[in-house]
Protein backbone atom coordinates (compact mmCIF):
# COMPACT_ATOMS: atom_id res chain seq x y z
CA UNK A 1 0.00 0.00 0.00
CA UNK A 2 1.14 3.38 -0.94
CA UNK A 3 0.42 6.36 1.71
CA UNK A 4 0.31 4.36 4.31
CA UNK A 5 1.17 7.29 7.01
CA UNK A 6 -1.60 9.41 5.51
CA UNK A 7 -5.18 9.44 6.49
CA UNK A 8 -7.09 6.98 4.68
CA UNK A 9 -3.86 4.18 4.07
CA UNK A 10 -3.30 4.31 8.28
CA UNK A 11 -7.17 3.43 8.81
CA UNK A 12 -6.65 1.28 5.76
CA UNK A 13 -3.89 -0.58 7.16
CA UNK A 14 -5.25 -1.03 10.62
CA UNK A 15 -8.60 -2.26 9.23
CA UNK A 16 -6.58 -4.78 6.75
CA UNK A 17 -4.62 -6.00 9.82
CA UNK A 18 -7.54 -7.02 11.79
CA UNK A 19 -9.05 -8.45 8.94
CA UNK A 20 -6.24 -10.67 9.11
CA UNK A 21 -3.86 -9.70 5.93
CA UNK A 22 -0.06 -8.79 5.67
CA UNK A 23 0.49 -5.36 5.07
CA UNK A 24 3.40 -3.89 3.17
CA UNK A 25 3.64 0.10 3.07
CA UNK A 26 5.50 2.50 2.02
CA UNK A 27 5.31 6.69 2.33
CA UNK A 28 7.99 9.43 2.19
CA UNK A 29 6.26 11.36 4.56
CA UNK A 30 5.58 14.76 2.99
CA UNK A 31 1.79 14.45 3.94
CA UNK A 32 1.20 11.69 6.76
CA UNK A 33 2.73 11.28 10.06
CA UNK A 34 5.23 8.69 10.87
CA UNK A 35 3.46 8.02 14.27
CA UNK A 36 -0.14 6.70 12.15
CA UNK A 37 1.44 3.75 11.10
CA UNK A 38 0.42 0.65 12.61
CA UNK A 39 3.78 -0.96 14.39
CA UNK A 40 2.46 -4.63 12.27
CA UNK A 41 2.88 -2.59 9.09
CA UNK A 42 6.24 -3.83 7.07
CA UNK A 43 6.96 -0.16 6.54
CA UNK A 44 9.44 1.57 3.81
CA UNK A 45 10.04 5.11 4.10
CA UNK A 46 10.77 5.87 0.15
CA UNK A 47 8.88 7.95 -2.69
CA UNK A 48 6.65 5.91 -4.80
CA UNK A 49 7.63 7.89 -8.06
CA UNK A 50 11.25 5.53 -7.79
CA UNK A 51 10.26 2.37 -9.78
CA UNK A 52 13.42 0.71 -8.38
CA UNK A 53 11.78 0.79 -5.01
CA UNK A 54 8.01 0.02 -5.79
CA UNK A 55 9.36 -3.03 -7.57
CA UNK A 56 11.11 -4.27 -4.30
CA UNK A 57 8.59 -3.91 -1.90
CA UNK A 58 5.65 -5.21 -4.04
CA UNK A 59 7.30 -8.45 -4.69
CA UNK A 60 4.65 -11.03 -3.29
CA UNK A 61 1.84 -8.67 -3.14
CA UNK A 62 -1.65 -10.12 -4.56
CA UNK A 63 -3.30 -6.78 -4.13
CA UNK A 64 -1.72 -3.17 -4.31
CA UNK A 65 -3.74 -0.42 -2.57
CA UNK A 66 -2.63 2.82 -4.05
CA UNK A 67 -3.87 6.09 -1.77
CA UNK A 68 -0.37 8.39 -1.96
CA UNK A 69 -0.73 11.57 -3.76
CA UNK A 70 0.11 15.23 -3.00
CA UNK A 71 -4.05 15.77 -2.48
CA UNK A 72 -3.74 19.63 -2.99
CA UNK A 73 -6.36 20.79 -5.51
CA UNK A 74 -5.92 24.57 -4.85
CA UNK A 75 -2.52 24.83 -4.99
CA UNK A 76 -2.13 22.56 -7.89
CA UNK A 77 -2.49 25.70 -10.24
CA UNK A 78 0.44 27.58 -8.83
CA UNK A 79 2.48 24.35 -8.15
CA UNK A 80 1.72 21.74 -11.33
CA UNK A 81 5.05 20.42 -11.19
CA UNK A 82 5.14 18.82 -7.56
CA UNK A 83 1.71 18.11 -7.77
CA UNK A 84 1.25 15.93 -10.96
CA UNK A 85 4.89 14.87 -10.83
CA UNK A 86 3.46 13.12 -7.24
CA UNK A 87 0.28 11.54 -8.75
CA UNK A 88 1.20 10.82 -12.48
CA UNK A 89 4.82 9.73 -12.58
CA UNK A 90 4.03 7.92 -8.90
CA UNK A 91 1.40 5.93 -10.12
CA UNK A 92 2.64 4.70 -13.23
CA UNK A 93 5.87 3.51 -10.77
CA UNK A 94 3.43 1.46 -9.05
CA UNK A 95 1.12 0.38 -11.45
CA UNK A 96 4.51 -0.91 -13.46
CA UNK A 97 5.76 -2.39 -10.28
CA UNK A 98 2.49 -4.41 -9.52
CA UNK A 99 1.85 -5.88 -13.08
CA UNK A 100 5.74 -6.47 -13.19
CA UNK A 101 5.25 -8.15 -10.02
CA UNK A 102 2.06 -10.68 -10.84
CA UNK A 103 -0.24 -8.66 -8.31
CA UNK A 104 -4.14 -9.84 -8.83
CA UNK A 105 -5.58 -6.16 -8.38
CA UNK A 106 -5.06 -2.77 -7.78
CA UNK A 107 -7.35 0.11 -5.85
CA UNK A 108 -6.65 3.54 -7.36
CA UNK A 109 -8.12 6.45 -5.09
CA UNK A 110 -8.74 8.99 -7.24
CA UNK A 111 -10.81 12.33 -6.50
CA UNK A 112 -14.03 13.91 -6.82
CA UNK A 113 -11.75 16.69 -9.09
CA UNK A 114 -12.02 14.33 -11.91
CA UNK A 115 -15.88 15.68 -12.51
CA UNK A 116 -14.66 19.23 -12.26
CA UNK A 117 -18.46 21.26 -13.09
CA UNK A 118 -20.98 19.13 -14.21
CA UNK A 119 -24.45 20.28 -15.42
CA UNK A 120 -26.24 18.56 -12.10
CA UNK A 121 -25.21 17.66 -8.53
CA UNK A 122 -24.81 15.02 -7.60
CA UNK A 123 -21.91 13.46 -9.88
CA UNK A 124 -22.35 9.85 -11.04
CA UNK A 125 -19.91 8.13 -12.35
CA UNK A 126 -21.48 8.00 -15.65
CA UNK A 127 -20.51 11.54 -16.58
CA UNK A 128 -17.90 12.48 -18.61
CA UNK A 129 -14.75 13.65 -16.20
CA UNK A 130 -14.61 17.46 -16.96
CA UNK A 131 -11.48 18.27 -14.42
CA UNK A 132 -10.77 21.65 -14.35
CA UNK A 133 -7.15 21.93 -12.51
CA UNK A 134 -4.10 19.95 -12.78
CA UNK A 135 -4.97 17.70 -10.24
CA UNK A 136 -8.06 16.90 -11.03
CA UNK A 137 -6.19 16.00 -14.93
CA UNK A 138 -3.64 14.22 -13.37
CA UNK A 139 -5.63 11.89 -11.10
CA UNK A 140 -8.04 11.65 -14.10
CA UNK A 141 -4.86 10.69 -16.73
CA UNK A 142 -4.16 8.51 -14.32
CA UNK A 143 -7.26 6.63 -14.65
CA UNK A 144 -6.98 6.00 -18.60
CA UNK A 145 -3.15 4.95 -17.68
CA UNK A 146 -4.54 2.35 -15.21
CA UNK A 147 -7.63 1.04 -17.22
CA UNK A 148 -5.07 0.81 -20.49
CA UNK A 149 -2.02 -0.82 -18.99
CA UNK A 150 -4.44 -3.30 -16.90
CA UNK A 151 -6.31 -3.91 -20.19
CA UNK A 152 -2.60 -5.05 -22.03
CA UNK A 153 -1.53 -6.81 -19.04
CA UNK A 154 -4.78 -8.51 -17.37
CA UNK A 155 -4.35 -6.99 -14.01
CA UNK A 156 -7.88 -6.30 -11.97
CA UNK A 157 -8.34 -2.99 -10.91
CA UNK A 158 -10.77 -0.75 -9.30
CA UNK A 159 -11.28 3.53 -9.23
CA UNK A 160 -12.42 4.48 -6.33
CA UNK A 161 -13.71 8.26 -6.06
CA UNK A 162 -13.57 9.72 -2.43
CA UNK A 163 -14.04 13.14 -1.46
CA UNK A 164 -13.95 15.36 1.26
CA UNK A 165 -12.50 12.69 3.57
CA UNK A 166 -12.25 13.99 7.71
CA UNK A 167 -10.99 12.05 10.45
CA UNK A 168 -8.37 11.95 13.31
CA UNK A 169 -4.79 11.41 11.56
CA UNK A 170 -5.20 13.63 9.09
CA UNK A 171 -2.51 16.16 8.82
CA UNK A 172 -3.52 19.53 10.40
CA UNK A 173 -0.26 21.64 10.31
CA UNK A 174 -0.57 22.18 6.62
CA UNK A 175 -1.88 25.18 5.14
CA UNK A 176 -2.67 23.97 1.45
CA UNK A 177 -5.68 21.54 1.91
CA UNK A 178 -7.61 19.93 4.34
CA UNK A 179 -10.36 22.50 5.20
CA UNK A 180 -11.41 21.03 8.24
CA UNK A 181 -8.79 20.06 9.96
CA UNK A 182 -7.08 23.58 9.45
CA UNK A 183 -10.18 25.42 10.90
CA UNK A 184 -9.46 23.25 14.01
CA UNK A 185 -5.98 24.08 14.55
CA UNK A 186 -6.73 27.61 14.03
CA UNK A 187 -9.80 28.04 16.20
CA UNK A 188 -8.01 25.75 18.79
CA UNK A 189 -4.98 28.35 18.91
CA UNK A 190 -7.98 31.04 19.42
CA UNK A 191 -7.31 32.15 15.09
CA UNK A 192 -10.18 33.05 13.03
CA UNK A 193 -10.49 30.72 10.20
CA UNK A 194 -9.96 32.02 6.68
CA UNK A 195 -12.41 31.56 4.38
CA UNK A 196 -11.73 31.84 0.54
CA UNK A 197 -14.68 33.68 -1.12
CA UNK A 198 -17.71 34.00 0.23
CA UNK A 199 -17.89 30.46 2.17
CA UNK A 200 -21.15 29.53 0.06
CA UNK A 201 -19.45 26.66 -1.70
CA UNK A 202 -20.84 23.47 -0.85
CA UNK A 203 -19.46 19.69 0.01
CA UNK A 204 -20.35 16.74 1.53
CA UNK A 205 -17.85 15.09 4.30
CA UNK A 206 -16.72 11.53 4.68
CA UNK A 207 -15.70 9.54 8.53
CA UNK A 208 -12.74 8.08 7.49
CA UNK A 209 -13.71 5.13 8.49
CA UNK A 210 -16.93 5.35 6.49
CA UNK A 211 -14.40 5.47 3.37
CA UNK A 212 -12.15 2.44 5.01
CA UNK A 213 -14.81 -0.33 5.07
CA UNK A 214 -15.97 0.06 1.67
CA UNK A 215 -12.75 0.01 0.14
CA UNK A 216 -11.47 -3.21 2.20
CA UNK A 217 -14.31 -4.72 0.01
CA UNK A 218 -13.68 -3.11 -3.31
CA UNK A 219 -10.03 -5.17 -2.60
CA UNK A 220 -11.55 -7.97 -1.23
CA UNK A 221 -14.48 -8.86 -2.95
CA UNK A 222 -15.12 -10.46 -6.85
CA UNK A 223 -16.23 -8.93 -9.81
CA UNK A 224 -15.62 -5.47 -8.96
CA UNK A 225 -12.71 -5.09 -12.19
CA UNK A 226 -13.33 -2.19 -13.72
CA UNK A 227 -15.51 -0.18 -11.67
CA UNK A 228 -15.45 3.32 -10.89
CA UNK A 229 -17.34 3.63 -7.70
CA UNK A 230 -18.02 7.27 -5.53
CA UNK A 231 -17.39 6.95 -2.46
CA UNK A 232 -19.12 9.66 0.12
CA UNK A 233 -22.13 10.41 1.24
CA UNK A 234 -24.64 12.42 -0.54
CA UNK A 235 -27.00 13.94 1.82
CA UNK A 236 -25.76 16.30 4.42
CA UNK A 237 -24.44 19.05 1.45
CA UNK A 238 -23.05 21.97 3.10
CA UNK A 239 -21.27 25.60 2.90
CA UNK A 240 -18.17 25.75 4.23
CA UNK A 241 -19.83 28.68 6.47
CA UNK A 242 -21.45 26.33 8.12
CA UNK A 243 -18.75 23.88 8.25
CA UNK A 244 -16.67 26.66 10.34
CA UNK A 245 -19.82 27.14 12.38
CA UNK A 246 -19.92 23.60 13.50
CA UNK A 247 -16.51 23.62 14.14
CA UNK A 248 -16.91 26.82 16.42
CA UNK A 249 -19.57 25.16 18.17
CA UNK A 250 -18.25 22.44 19.14
CA UNK A 251 -14.75 23.96 20.62
CA UNK A 252 -17.15 27.04 21.93
CA UNK A 253 -15.01 29.66 19.80
CA UNK A 254 -16.71 32.81 18.84
CA UNK A 255 -16.42 32.81 15.11
CA UNK A 256 -15.97 36.05 13.06
CA UNK A 257 -14.00 33.98 10.06
CA UNK A 258 -11.46 36.39 8.06
CA UNK A 259 -12.68 36.20 3.97
CA UNK A 260 -10.20 36.19 1.23
CA UNK A 261 -10.33 36.08 -2.40
CA UNK A 262 -12.19 32.85 -4.56
CA UNK A 263 -9.41 30.42 -5.39
CA UNK A 264 -8.96 30.29 -8.97
CA UNK A 265 -10.64 27.30 -10.48
CA UNK A 266 -12.37 26.61 -7.35
CA UNK A 267 -15.46 24.24 -8.13
CA UNK A 268 -18.75 25.69 -6.03
CA UNK A 269 -21.02 22.35 -5.71
CA UNK A 270 -19.39 19.13 -5.62
CA UNK A 271 -21.06 16.15 -4.39
CA UNK A 272 -21.20 12.98 -5.57
CA UNK A 273 -23.74 10.25 -5.50
CA UNK A 274 -23.35 7.09 -3.36
CA UNK A 275 -26.23 5.18 -5.57
CA UNK A 276 -23.49 2.96 -7.32
CA UNK A 277 -21.56 2.64 -3.79
CA UNK A 278 -25.15 1.43 -1.94
CA UNK A 279 -25.69 -0.87 -4.71
CA UNK A 280 -22.32 -2.84 -5.26
CA UNK A 281 -20.90 -2.57 -1.42
CA UNK A 282 -24.10 -2.14 0.56
CA UNK A 283 -22.06 1.17 1.44
CA UNK A 284 -24.10 3.38 4.30
CA UNK A 285 -21.79 5.90 6.22
CA UNK A 286 -22.34 5.13 10.43
CA UNK A 287 -20.60 8.59 11.55
CA UNK A 288 -22.39 11.84 10.99
CA UNK A 289 -20.45 15.18 10.27
CA UNK A 290 -20.96 16.59 14.39
CA UNK A 291 -19.33 13.50 15.74
CA UNK A 292 -16.80 13.37 12.90
CA UNK A 293 -16.12 16.51 13.52
CA UNK A 294 -15.67 16.34 17.27
CA UNK A 295 -13.00 13.01 17.06
CA UNK A 296 -10.88 15.11 14.91
CA UNK A 297 -11.10 18.40 17.60
CA UNK A 298 -10.38 15.08 20.30
CA UNK A 299 -7.54 13.91 17.95
CA UNK A 300 -5.57 17.43 17.38
CA UNK A 301 -6.24 18.65 21.05
CA UNK A 302 -4.93 15.54 22.21
CA UNK A 303 -1.59 15.67 19.84
CA UNK A 304 -1.24 19.22 20.55
CA UNK A 305 -1.95 22.56 17.58
CA UNK A 306 1.04 22.90 15.64
CA UNK A 307 2.01 25.97 13.40
CA UNK A 308 1.78 26.05 10.28
CA UNK A 309 4.34 24.02 7.89
CA UNK A 310 4.79 25.63 4.29
CA UNK A 311 6.41 22.25 3.19
CA UNK A 312 5.33 22.85 -0.81
CA UNK A 313 6.85 25.58 -2.52
CA UNK A 314 4.77 27.90 -4.71
CA UNK A 315 6.28 27.23 -8.33
CA UNK A 316 4.13 30.50 -9.81
CA UNK A 317 3.37 33.33 -8.11
CA UNK A 318 0.98 35.85 -9.63
CA UNK A 319 -1.31 38.48 -8.78
CA UNK A 320 -4.11 35.40 -8.64
CA UNK A 321 -1.62 33.52 -6.08
CA UNK A 322 -3.79 33.63 -3.07
CA UNK A 323 -2.29 35.65 -0.49
CA UNK A 324 -2.60 33.06 2.40
CA UNK A 325 -0.29 31.31 0.85
CA UNK A 326 2.22 34.44 -0.65
CA UNK A 327 2.19 36.14 2.62
CA UNK A 328 1.40 33.27 4.74
CA UNK A 329 -1.23 34.50 6.76
CA UNK A 330 -2.06 31.09 8.52
N1 LIG B 1 -8.76 13.24 1.98
C1 LIG B 1 -9.61 13.58 1.04
O1 LIG B 1 -10.48 14.42 1.26
C2 LIG B 1 -9.57 12.94 -0.31
C3 LIG B 1 -10.57 13.24 -1.22
C4 LIG B 1 -10.52 12.66 -2.49
C5 LIG B 1 -9.49 11.81 -2.82
N2 LIG B 1 -8.53 11.53 -1.91
C6 LIG B 1 -7.45 10.64 -2.33
O2 LIG B 1 -7.36 9.56 -1.42
C7 LIG B 1 -6.00 9.20 -1.23
C8 LIG B 1 -5.66 9.22 0.22
O3 LIG B 1 -5.88 10.53 0.73
P1 LIG B 1 -5.50 10.93 2.20
O4 LIG B 1 -6.57 11.82 2.69
O5 LIG B 1 -5.14 9.74 2.99
O6 LIG B 1 -4.21 11.81 1.92
P2 LIG B 1 -2.96 12.01 2.87
O7 LIG B 1 -2.21 13.17 2.37
O8 LIG B 1 -3.37 11.97 4.30
O9 LIG B 1 -2.11 10.70 2.58
C9 LIG B 1 -1.35 10.53 1.42
C10 LIG B 1 0.02 10.02 1.81
O10 LIG B 1 0.79 9.87 0.61
C11 LIG B 1 2.14 10.22 0.92
N3 LIG B 1 2.80 10.58 -0.33
C12 LIG B 1 2.54 11.60 -1.18
N4 LIG B 1 3.36 11.58 -2.24
C13 LIG B 1 4.17 10.51 -2.06
C14 LIG B 1 5.23 9.96 -2.81
N5 LIG B 1 5.64 10.50 -3.97
N6 LIG B 1 5.86 8.87 -2.31
C15 LIG B 1 5.48 8.30 -1.14
N7 LIG B 1 4.46 8.78 -0.39
C16 LIG B 1 3.82 9.87 -0.85
C17 LIG B 1 2.02 11.37 1.90
O11 LIG B 1 3.18 11.50 2.70
C18 LIG B 1 0.79 10.97 2.73
O12 LIG B 1 1.15 10.30 3.92
C19 LIG B 1 -5.18 10.17 -2.08
O13 LIG B 1 -4.91 9.56 -3.32
C20 LIG B 1 -6.10 11.34 -2.29
O14 LIG B 1 -5.83 12.01 -3.50
C21 LIG B 1 -8.54 12.07 -0.67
Amino acid sequence: MSGVAGLVGSHLADALIEAGHDVVGCDNLTGGYLDNVAGQVEFHECDVVDLESMVKITRGCELVYHCAATAYEGLSVFSPHFVTKNIVQASVSLITAAISNGAGRFVFCSSMARYGTQDRVPFTEDMMPQPQDPYGIAKYSVELLLRNLCQVHGMEYVVVVPHNIIGPRQKYDDPYRSVASIMINLMLQSRQPIIYGDGTQKRCFSFVQDVVDPLVKVGTSAGLSGEIINLGPDDDFITINELAAKIAQIIEFDLDPLYVSARPQEVHLANCSADKARALLDYAPRVDLESGLRSMVGYIQAKGVKPFEYQAELEITTSMTPRTWKDRLF
